[in-house]
Formats: C-alpha cells, sequence, structure tokens
C-alpha cells in the first residue's frame, strides 16, 4: 500500500490548530446555534423555556449540559418541515431516510449548509488519502439518501473527478472500476464484499486494480473487515461516519496515515459522550451514547441530538480534533440475549476469525419455547464445502461466540452464495421471534 500521508500545507489550518483556538471557535459558534434554534423553532423555544434554560445562560462549552436533547422521534412528530429554523424558500435541498416504521425522517439544507457540506466531504476524502485529480467511484446510493449526493458534492469541491455510480449492478461496478482506473472508492462496506466477490466471478484479480483507498462507512464494520479488504484489494480502507439529522456523511472520518478512529470534524459538530440510562455527560474515554450539536447548520439546526450511536471521545493524534472510536453498534441493534448484549460487529468478528467461513453473515434471532435464541446464517468459502469441513467450522464458530461474546447460539454453514447480499447497508438482523 502507498503512503498517502496528505501534506500539511493541503490541510485546513483549524484542523491542526490549537486546542484553545477550536474551543475558542466552537463557543462562539455554539452560542450562535442555540441562538438560531431558539429564535427560529418552536420545538426549541419551547423545551428550552420548559427547562427554563437560554441561550445567554451558555458561558461555556461545558454549559451545553444544561440544554435539553433532541431525539429521533422530534423529528417525526414535526414531519415534514417543522424543525426548520428558516423560511422554506431558503432550503435548497431535502434528503429523507426512509426509517422502519412509519413517516420517514427530512432533513433540509440552505445554500450554506450544502457548501459547508462539500467542503467537509473534501476534507473526509482529503484525510483518506484522496487528491485533486483523482478519479472516484462513489457507489453511496444517489436519491434521498445522503451518501450518494453527499459524497458527489465534496469529490467535485475537492477538485476529484466524480463518477456517480450509485449503488446495485454490482458486474457493471467492476467493468467501470477496470475502466476508469478510479483511484479512491466510496461505497458502504458491505457492499465493498459484493464488489469482491464479482471480482472473482470475473476472473479478476482485486489487488490488481487501480483502487489506492476506499472510504467506507454507513454501517459499523470492524477492523477484522478492514484487514480482510486491504488484503483483497492491497487498498487503505478508512471509516467515514455520519447522520442525516446532523448533515449526512462527512461528520468525521479516519486518517489514512494513522487509522485509530475518526476524527470528528468539531469546527462544525461539538460532540458529547452522556450514559445512555441516566443521560449525564461522562468524561472522554468512557463508552456511552454519542450526541451531536451542530455549530454552523441553518437549515436545520440539532441541538444535543442523541444518535444511539455508541462510542468513546479520544484526543487527537494525526489532526487536533479529537477523534471517536470505531462505533461498535447502535443501541438499536443491541441484541439482548439471555441478559448479554451482543452487537453484530462482534459477531463479525467471530466469523471473520474462523477457516473456512466467508464474510457473508446474518444473525437470526427466534424464540425456542419461551427463550429467545439466535442463529447465525454464514457461508463457508468455496474450498470448505464438504460436509466434514462444514461441521468443524460450525463447531469453531460456537466455541468462538461463547467463549469470547459469551452467548450460545446455533450456526447454520450455508452454500456460496446462499447469504442475501447488501446493495448498501446490509440487514444484519433478522428478528423472527412473535411480536408481543
Ligand atoms: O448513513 C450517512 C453516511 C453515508 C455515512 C455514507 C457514511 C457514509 P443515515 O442513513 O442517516 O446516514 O444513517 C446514520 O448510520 O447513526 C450510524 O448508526 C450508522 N453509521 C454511519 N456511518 C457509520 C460508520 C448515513 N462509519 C447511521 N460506522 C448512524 C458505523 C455508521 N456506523
Amino acid at each position: 500500500m502507498k503512503d498517502l500521508t496528505p501534506r500539511k500545507s493541503e490541510l485546513d489550518p483549524i484542523e491542526i490548530a490549537s486546542r484553545d483556538e477550536i474551543e475558542a471557535l466552537q463557543l462562539e459558534r455554539l452560542k450562535w446555534s442555540l441562538r438560531h434554534a431558539y429564535e427560529n423553532v418552536p420545538m426549541y423555544r419551547q423545551r428550552f423555556d420548559q427547562k427554563g434554560v437560554h441561550p445567554d445562560d451558555l458561558k461555556s462549552l461545558k454549559d451545553l449540559s444544561k440544554f435539553p436533547f433532541t431525539v429521533k422521534t422530534d423529528l417525526r412528530d414535526n414531519y415534514p418541515f417543522g424543525l426548520f429554523a428558516v423560511p422554506r424558500e431558503q432550503i435548497v435541498r431535502l434528503h429523507a431516510s426512509s426509517g422502519t416504521t412509519g413517516k420517514p425522517t427530512v432533513v433540509g439544507y440552505t445554500k450554506r449548509d450544502i457548501d459547508t457540506w462539500a467542503d467537509l466531504i473534501a476534507r473526509s476524502l482529503r484525510a483518506s488519502g484522496t487528491r485533486p485529480g483523482d478519479i472516484v467511484h462513489n457507489a453511496y446510493g444517489y436519491g434521498l439518501f445522503t451518501g450518494g449526493l453527499g459524497a458527489h458534492y465534496g469529490i467535485e469541491r475537492l477538485g476529484a473527478t466524480a463518477v456517480p455510480v450509485s449503488g446495485g449492478q454490482t458486474p457493471r461496478q467492476v467493468t467501470l472500476i477496470q475502466d476508469f482506473q478510479p483511484h479512491t472508492i466510496m461505497v458502504t462496506p458491505s457492499y465493498m464484499l459484493n464488489i469482491l466477490e464479482e471480482f472473482h466471478h470475473q476472473g479478476l484479480d482485486p489487488r490488481e486494480c487501480s483502487l489506492q483507498v476506499g472510504v467506507f462507512g454507513a454501517e459499523p464494520w470492524t477492523n477484522a473487515m478492514r484487514h480482510e479488504v486491504e488484503q483483497a484489494f492491497d487498498m487503505h480502507a478508512v471509516d467515514i461516519y455520519g447522520l442525516s439529522e446532523i448533515m449526512g456523511p462527512g461528520v468525521a472520518n479516519e486518517c489514512v496515515e494513522t487509522k485509530d478512529g475518526l476524527h470528528i470534524w468539531e469546527d462544525h459538530f461539538y460532540p458529547e459522550i452522556i450514559n445512555p440510562e441516566t443521560g449525564e455527560p461522562v468524561e472522554d474515554g468512557e463508552i456511552g451514547e454519542l450526541v451531536f450539536t451542530t455549530l454552523t447548520k441553518e437549515g436545520l439546526p440539532m441541538i444535543r441530538y442523541r444518535t444511539r450511536d455508541l462510542t468513546r471521545l479520544l484526543p487527537g493524534t494525526a489532526r487536533s480534533m479529537r477523534r471517536m472510536e470505531k462505533i461498535t453498534g447502535r443501541s438499536d441493534d443491541m441484541i439482548i440475549l439471555r441478559g448479554v448484549n451482543v452487537f453484530p460487529t462482534q459477531i463479525e468478528e467471530q466469523v471473520l476469525a474462523t477457516g473456512g467461513l466467508a464474510n457473508h453473515f446474518q444473525i437470526e434471532l427466534f424464540r425456542a419455547g419461551r427463550m429467545d435464541a439466535m442463529r447465525v446464517h454464514v457461508e463457508c468459502t468455496p474450498d470448505a464445502t464438504d460436509e466434514a469441513s462444514k461441521t468443524a467450522a460450525a463447531r469453531m464458530l460456537t466455541k468462538r461466540i461463547k467463549d469470547i461474546v459469551g452467548v450460545s447460539t446455533e450456526i447454520d454453514i450455508k452454500d456460496p452464495g446462499e447469504v442475501e447480499r447488501s446493495q448498501g447497508k446490509a440487514k444484519r438482523v433478522v428478528d423472527n421471534r412473535p411480536k408481543e
């Protein structure tokens, strides 16, 4: 893998500014953002008044903890445009996430918000090792999802060449990679595995392809997966994080030279970690739920938005801005099985560590008598399809999950191609338990 570390002169000065400078900027912007939300969004005014707090009460960054949280249902309750802080005519773009139940979550951007977003994707790409002039294959879905278009404008902002492929049509993805010779690919990690498989189908060696960097996000993935993809393609795999409510992709990004967690672009988003049960902020270094306050968003300011993502804050390394550890899961994805908390990423780690198994798996939850139970459907590799290999792999995976994760599972070893493939965000858990 090539050294793709950007030169200091290529970075935005604030990325390597002193902590004092960053915090001074955050305080100034936070005051603006609280006032903007209070003055223009009835829900915020009501909530602040109810709690007896006013934007003027914020004297230091720590004072933010006096302000109320915002949660996903607040967006639903104010569907579609009720939380916008500017007249609707000033919103130049809408995005929405489908959500599994009920109404989608709608988000809106002013011209300046779109501009900031493009800047931050460009910054994220630079951190990933992409430079002006590079070709970027963008396989995040275009449309209402923030991934495709969000990434697209940032690629152009960087001065790179955007290939707006979107998701799906996997054979064509491989053809385009072969023909256009992109330097960077932007895609969900689970769909990258699908693309990898297609390389093999077409008899191509992925290590010979032009890709130098993959910028993977929109779903949790492990360092074990990073290793697997880096080896398979002989390229760097870096993590990009974001969520629609806060902006979309590009809220935080790993640096290619360190790959030690994601630097949060703290000049635009103020992070906190809270104890999800009590709502109390915890110290940097402690795991909890990630909460963001937007510092510059005009269209849809978010004050203390509870992401449900679990991680911890760490000091800056390659940049002065703080890092968040790779996300292990969302509180909503957590499976509680006979009292043990299990995240799909923990199963991913064990699948990847077991010989004879491919990286395609799905977790099924079902009811066995009066107990909840879990079955892992996972494919064997093409060279391990005989019964003896399958039995050995199943035994090994059962043992690893029991010993390391701490739960008993059934394992169902499938033949290559039998587990559903991801076209974007992978569906890792299928819940077949009877609805109460
Ligand atoms: O997934 C935005 C995005 C697009 C991020 C492309 C990165 C790349 P939503 O659809 O609103 O937005 O989903 C946001 O996805 O709260 C996390 O639970 C999860 N997520 C996003 N990035 C990561 C990541 C986009 N790098 C939700 N690691 C978030 C783990 C991630 N989970």
